[in-house]
């Protein structure tokens, strides 16, 4: 189970990643926001990343502006790992060394081709389970 949460600047982008997500048999639960009126991104992105932190979701994507503001709320849960990624490089990197569970995008920033090609990589790139990098994601913790 995918969590998919955006503030209004994402609201447009979550809606192609859940027809792509939908379309390749996916499951979601949306927590939000469900349309384009201003909306405070920490609501949804804390919810994510509650659902997340707790094992609900085995992983979340989080859309808003820029990805900055959802990344930033989402990291401040205990557990959450969110990377902000707007290329295909970095999203198999912090999928490989940081064991990312939360991608985090700015849909101000890029368009929905590369945004969904990011989404793919980003579920199906798996950890490495090497050694330095289960270190370094502990020292984090
Ligand atoms: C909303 O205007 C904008 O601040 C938000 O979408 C996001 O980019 C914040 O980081």
């Amino acid at each position: 189970m995918i969590a998919l949460g955006s503030d209004h600047g994402g609201y447009g982008l979550k809606q192609e990643i859940i027809k792509h997500l939908t379309e390749k048999g996916i499951e979601f639960k949306d927590y939000g926001c469900f349309s384009e009126e201003a909306f405070d991104y920490p609501i949804s992105g804390k919810a994510v990343a509650h659902a997340v932190a707790g094992g609900e979701c085995e992983k979340g994507i989080l859309i808003c502006g820029t990805g900055i503001g959802m990344s930033m709320a989402a990291n401040k849960v205990p557990g959450v790992r969110a990377a902000v990624c707007h290329d295909c490089f970095s999203a198999q990197a912090t999928r490989e060394h940081n064991d990312a569970n939360v991608l985090a995008m700015g849909a101000r920033v890029i368009g929905p081709g590369l945004a969904l090609k990011i989404v793919d990589i980003f579920l199906e790139t798996p950890f490495s389970n090497d050694e330095r990098h289960i270190r370094r994601i502990g020292m984090m913790e």
